[in-house]
């Protein structure tokens, strides 16, 4: 595995190249890094599940560079999510839409819909256009983590966590720290109306603006499999105990307005929602790096992003 710091013209197109050739690369997105592979290569898709540890069967989502080519993957698709895409890609979204012939099984787990998006990200945009110059036309992409582990948000968190698993013409593209911090808003579109079925930074509120009808927000129990959908995900080593009070010597995450209680470890003091989801993974990681048992979180309250941190914490504390 190649670890690339300066992502130039030059090593861009490297990697793109090795992912023509079948190869893994993890690139930044502006939500969290993602293993990349062609989305049209069964072999290399196959060599991203074991790389995670991630059981088969559970789709990816196919990053595209622009919303003209959406047609190349998806059909049937509904004006909303025409005016999602449109609202909000590039951008931290990924819309569930019924499949063309080109998102095969080893893509969707089998379901007829597929996962896109489009990512707001100069490197992320950059690799994808390259690799689509090259004949490329989609690149597959799960968060850069071991199954069920947290994602990351800074190229060290990817090989921290995929370093042992990579084969050496694997890459990994440093673009610096992910300015969301938490994954993709993913939104069903294969029926009548919009479904939410994993919160992030695109809101509620902001999908219902566009689409302007009702909004389904689903709490987990889809038909449609989703590993972020697990009871389980995201979660460090640490336990994560959710509103209690920090004993001495526990780990202690909160907005700043709230204080350290005495003999805590605070791990990040985030001032607003934003500064909270992009702390978040970091936070957590840094945790196990000091060998904390425990951390004790201050949920933030309310609607928008804060919905989004709580459904991470709240799988991050279910074991
Ligand atoms: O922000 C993100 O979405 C990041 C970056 C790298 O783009 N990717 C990401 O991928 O979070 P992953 O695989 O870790 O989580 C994607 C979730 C999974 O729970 C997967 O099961 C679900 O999206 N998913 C993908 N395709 C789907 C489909 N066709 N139908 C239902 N769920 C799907
Ligand atoms: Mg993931």
């Amino acid at each position: 595995m190649e670890f690339i710091s300066k992502c130039t013209s030059d090593t861009i197109s490297n990697a793109a190249q090795a992912l023509i050739d079948g190869h893994l690369v993890a690139f930044p997105t502006e939500t969290v890094y993602g293993l990349g592979a062609d989305a049209t290569n069964e072999k290399a898709v196959s060599s991203v599940y074991s790389v995670k540890g991630r059981p088969v069967g559970h789709p990816l989502i196919v990053h595209i560079s622009s919303i003209n080519k959406l047609d190349q993957w998806a059909i049937n698709i509904p004006e909303y999510a025409i005016q999602l895409a449109r609202e909000f890609w590039p951008g931290p979204m990924t819309l569930i839409l019924p499949r063309t012939d080109l998102a095969k099984d080893y893509i969707t787990g089998g379901q007829n819909n597929v996962g896109l998006r489009v990512p707001a990200q100069p490197v992320a945009l950059a690799l994808l256009n390259k690799f689509e110059q090259f004949g490329g036309q989609g690149i597959a992409a799960p968060s850069a983590n071991r199954f069920g582990a947290v994602s990351p948000t800074t190229a060290d968190a990817v090989v921290e966590e995929l370093g042992d698993y990579f084969d050496s013409d694997d890459l990994v593209l440093d673009g610096g720290q992910c300015l969301v911090g938490i994954e993709s808003t993913i939104i069903d579109c294969t029926g009548a109306l919009a479904k939410i079925l994993r919160p992030g930074a695109i809101t509620e509120e902001m999908v219902e603006q566009v689409v302007d009808k009702k909004v389904v927000v689903t709490e987990g129990e889809s038909e449609i499999k989703a590993s972020g959908l697990l009871d389980s995900h995201y979660a460090p080593k640490a336990k994560i105990s959710l509103n209690s009070i920090a004993e001495p010597g526990d780990g202690f995450l909160a907005l700043s307005k709230f204080q350290t209680p005495v003999g805590a470890i605070r791990l990040a003091s985030p001032g607003s929602l934003e500064q909270y989801a992009r702390d978040l993974y970091s936070a957590l990681r840094s945790a196990d790096r000091q060998g904390l048992k425990k951390v004790a979180i201050l949920a933030p309250e309310g609607a928008g992003l804060a919905e989004a941190i709580r459904d991470r914490l709240t799988k991050a504390a279910t074991r």
